[in-house]
């Protein structure tokens, strides 16, 4: 099959005597997500970015997929507590954070595993460390059709070949990227959790999977678990505990009923917005008017 932009410029994979020079201290933060998320905020940031509190004590963001947010917020808390419940996703942004070096160098072995075929000899691949599942990870989202991270109920990742090259990751950008983690919390965890840890003057962040708009919808979600309406209500209810505890929070969704009846006890604004959506044809994705919601609450709202 033929590669996506082959004749783009070159990947910039890492040399030894680069790494070796690598100074992340020194690399000014223009960070940005470096990974590709279904769902992901960052073309949503603009409509989203004007209801976030200016100040804030912690920043919470317990759906984090690619952390559009958090980039964007970048500097504005104290405190970053990020987190999800895929656990290879939580093991790359940890790799990233932790041994940027370790993980660049790694992504070197893919520079010759191109196209289909070597597509489906990594994705049934199991590395067991950490800098090699993460290198895997990185791999597969950037070379999966849509970017999309899918397990099906034995957690396993079943999605099809995107018909892109893997071009690794520039040094500078996973740079500015590791120095933005620099003290953040990274965990897998549930976004229940937050209720343990969210404290007066801080903000939460939530942007939860859309529930499927049938119950025969085929996406059986990011890792494993399918996100239901009753996780849906319980979020509805740790907002209303946050609200108390005077902790300004945000959530996104899809604009519908559902959301707008479960969080009555804010205030919430709708928007339209252009998304690419799966085509019949499996291999394709179309743009489509999506209804959207942002529900704010806490003390600024
Ligand atoms: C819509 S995506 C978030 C996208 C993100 N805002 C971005 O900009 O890329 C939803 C995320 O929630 C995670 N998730 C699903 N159920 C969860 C749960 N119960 N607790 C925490 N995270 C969960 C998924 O793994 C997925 O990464």
């Amino acid at each position: 099959m033929l590669l996506e932009n082959t004749c783009e410029k070159s990947v910039l994979f890492a040399q030894p005597s680069i790494l070796s020079a690598l100074k992340i201290e020194q690399v000014p933060p223009n960070a940005k997500p470096f990974l590709r998320w279904v769902g992901g905020k960052s073309r949503l940031l603009n409509s989203i970015l004007p209801y976030v509190p200016e100040k804030m004590n912690a920043y919470h963001e317990p759906f984090l997929g690619s952390g559009a947010m958090f980039f964007a917020l970048r500097g504005r808390a104290t405190k970053s507590y990020l987190s999800d419940l895929n656990a290879e996703l939580v093991n790359a942004w940890t790799v990233v954070r932790d041994e940027p070096v370790a993980f660049v160098n790694k992504l070197v072995d893919y520079e010759t595993r191109q196209g289909e075929v070597a597509y489906y000899e990594v994705r049934s691949e199991a590395p067991e460390h950490r800098v090699d599942r993460a290198a895997r990870f990185f791999y597969l989202n950037q070379t999966a059709w849509n970017g999309l991270w899918r397990e099906n109920r034995f957690g396993v990742f079943n999605v099809p070949f995107g018909a892109r090259a893997f071009r690794g990751i520039k040094e500078d950008f996973l740079a500015s990227v590791t120095a933005s983690l620099r003290d953040v919390s990274i965990e897998l965890t549930d976004f229940r959790q937050v209720a343990a840890n969210a404290k007066k003057g801080d903000f939460c962040y939530f942007d939860p999977p859309y529930l499927p708009i049938s119950d025969t919808s085929k996406f059986s979600g990011y890792n494993g678990k399918r996100f239901r309406f009753e996780d849906l209500v319980e979020l509805s209810d740790l907002c209303k505990e946050l609200s108390r505890r005077k902790v300004n929070w945000i959530v996104s969704n899809r604009d519908n009923e559902v959301m707008r009846e479960l969080f009555s006890h804010a205030r919430v604004i709708s928007f339209t917005t252009r998304r690419s959506v799966a085509a019949q044809t499996k291999r394709h994705v179309q743009p489509k008017d999506s209804p959207e919601v942002i529900i704010v609450g806490g003390p600024n709202s």
